[in-house]
């Protein structure tokens, strides 16, 4: 039994609060050894392949295909054919019913998705839960709701299909930054050839299985899995009419001159280092919640994160003690753990990453703080870290980190933190909080970022346009915005005729 103090007279209460383990079963997935490429509804054996982890064991999940420039070639001319073959002149509310039914699938099967998600992943599976998951859901929802109403998003513009759309995914995300891609290319009548990370790929395949059980014509969307070598097959071939890519900033950069002059449409989201601004009339707890998610949620992968904290001068002192507080209480662990906080780095790669980055900063001066913190032995983890005395001009004020690091910086006026926030070269995302509303107005319009938030952070909806300003990329992705991508629109007649 847990030590008890005695408090007054009667009530018990113990003298630390600990918590027991609570994991959650991974019955519910079932693991092939080896998975093959799905392409024209068929599963293709590939003719290499490579092993796919769990991050937070290290152990062995399953060999997963590494697809060749033919292989990809295979999976271009499916989705050709099948666009070519009935899915590009299905009327729209015929494409509508197989997005609602594979967002129904996904609902019912959601708790294999989640489980599977963090295994693959390392994410916390409290997180696959409740936020994967269901926003996975939601963008098909949303998306089957517009398949059909094509020509009132756009008035006058006779919105077609543009044709196959080669589609290449981060490991941050990987289920939902599918679900971003496939819904509205499928709504708006294309097919897909979709390349998912090299270390996250296991839902994506299951997600192949959604699609046999939506019955979905064959090749209307393909995955095709392996390295940056698949994702660049993909890009350079000629058969592909827009490529939608998430990832790095250098590899969009040398996507864009791969693609550039052959007509080939390209969206782009990138890296971001946003700003996360308080000012001295915040309500501080909230602001400190907002701060703890904007950076340690899904352990800083997250291209969105708010990973450069200003704080007004007067409320420094407070803010960051009560930060380092709050910090404490996060559990780091156990991806499957019901009640872990911060899971596991994704890869061995992304971790020294962060420990390159985390050097750099102490080495360049400034102070860093981790609470105390047992990490498992096996696996990749990194603790919570908060730097303080941090200059803009240290590497870990500008370059993404992509980990659970932040970087505190403070502001005396308004002008200065929007000229701070603004000297980066990603514009993102970045949060306000105030009590103000003119100032959050204010701010909104001065910052140089695609998705500002007002005294909350990290928040996702599929009807909200999401994308970026400068190196963060162009194009954006949910809302009516994202389906423009994927249309192509009658220019003879721009004002409707
Ligand atoms: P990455 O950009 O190399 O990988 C993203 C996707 O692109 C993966 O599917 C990968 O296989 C593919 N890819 C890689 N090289 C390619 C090429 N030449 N042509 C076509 N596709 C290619 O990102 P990586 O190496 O996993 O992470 C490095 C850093 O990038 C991270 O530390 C982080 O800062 C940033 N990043 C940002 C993301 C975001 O959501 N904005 C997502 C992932 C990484
Ligand atoms: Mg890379």
């Amino acid at each position: 039994m847990a030590e008890v103090e005695k408090r007054g007279e009667r009530t018990l209460v113990p003298t630390e609060w600990t918590y027991a383990p609570a994991p959650e079963s991974t019955e519910i997935v079932r693991l092939r050894d080896a998975y093959g490429l799905y392409v024209g509804g068929e599963w293709l054996e590939p003719s290499e392949s490579y092993t796919t982890l769990s991050p937070s064991t290290e152990e062995a999940l399953a060999e997963i295909g590494q697809a060749g420039p033919e292989e990809v070639d295979a999976a271009v001319t499916a989705a050709r054919d099948a666009f070519a073959n009935g899915w590009s002149a299905l009327p729209g509310s015929e494409r509508a019913k197989y997005l609602y039914r594979i967002a129904r699938i996904l609902q019912e099967r959601a708790r294999e998705f989640a489980v599977l998600e963090s295994m693959n992943g390392g994410k916390p599976i409290k997180e696959s839960r409740d936020v994967d998951l269901p926003l996975a859901a939601a963008h098909f929802f949303y998306y089957a709701g517009w398949a059909d109403k094509l020509e009132y998003a756009f008035p006058n513009r006779r919105p077609r299909p543009i044709g196959v759309a080669g589609q290449i995914i981060p490991w941050n995300f990987p289920l939902l930054m599918l679900s971003w891609k496939i819904a509205p290319a499928l709504a708006a009548g294309n097919t897909v050839v979709l390349k998912p990370a090299e270390t996250t790929p296991l839902t994506a395949l299951l997600f192949a299985d959604v699609l046999r059980q939506a019955e979905l014509p064959p090749g209307v969307v393909n995955i095709v899995t392996g390295d940056g070598r698949t994702g660049a097959a993909l890009v350079k071939h000629p058969g592909v009419d827009k490529i939608a890519f998430t990832g790095s900033t250098d590899v969009g950069k040398a996507i864009q001159r791969e693609l550039a002059g052959t007509g080939t449409k390209l969206t782009l989201e990138l890296g971001g280092k946003a700003a996360n601004i308080i000012f001295d009339d915040a309500a501080l707890d909230q602001a400190v919640e907002g701060i703890v998610n904007g950076i340690y949620f899904n352990q800083g992968h997250v291209c969105c994160a708010g990973s450069r904290l200003f704080v007004q001068e007067s409320i420094y002192e407070q803010t960051i003690s009560k930060l380092k507080r709050r910090m404490a209480t996060l559990r780091v662990g156990d991806p499957l753990d019901k009640n872990t906080d911060v899971g596991a780095i994704n890869s061995r790669m992304q971790l020294e990453r962060i420990q390159e980055l985390v050097e750099s900063g102490k080495d360049e001066g400034a102070d860093i703080y981790q609470p105390p913190c047992r990490l498992p032995e096996k696996g990749y983890w990194f603790v919570p870290t908060v730097f303080t005395n941090v200059a803009q001009s240290y590497r870990i004020a500008q370059e993404e980190i992509f980990g659970p690091v932040l970087s505190v910086l403070t502001f005396r006026t308004p002008e200065e933190a929007v000229e701070k926030a603004n000297n980066t070269p990603y514009g993102l995302s970045a949060g306000i909080w105030t009590e103000k509303g003119s100032r959050i107005l204010w701010m909104a319009q001065q910052l140089r970022a695609g998705v500002v938030w007002a005294n909350t952070f990290n928040r996702f909806d599929p009807t909200s346009p999401f994308g970026g300003y400068k190196e963060s990329g162009f194009g954006r992705e949910g809302g009516l915005h994202g389906l423009e991508p994927y249309l192509t629109f009658d220019s003879s007649e721009p004002w409707g005729g």
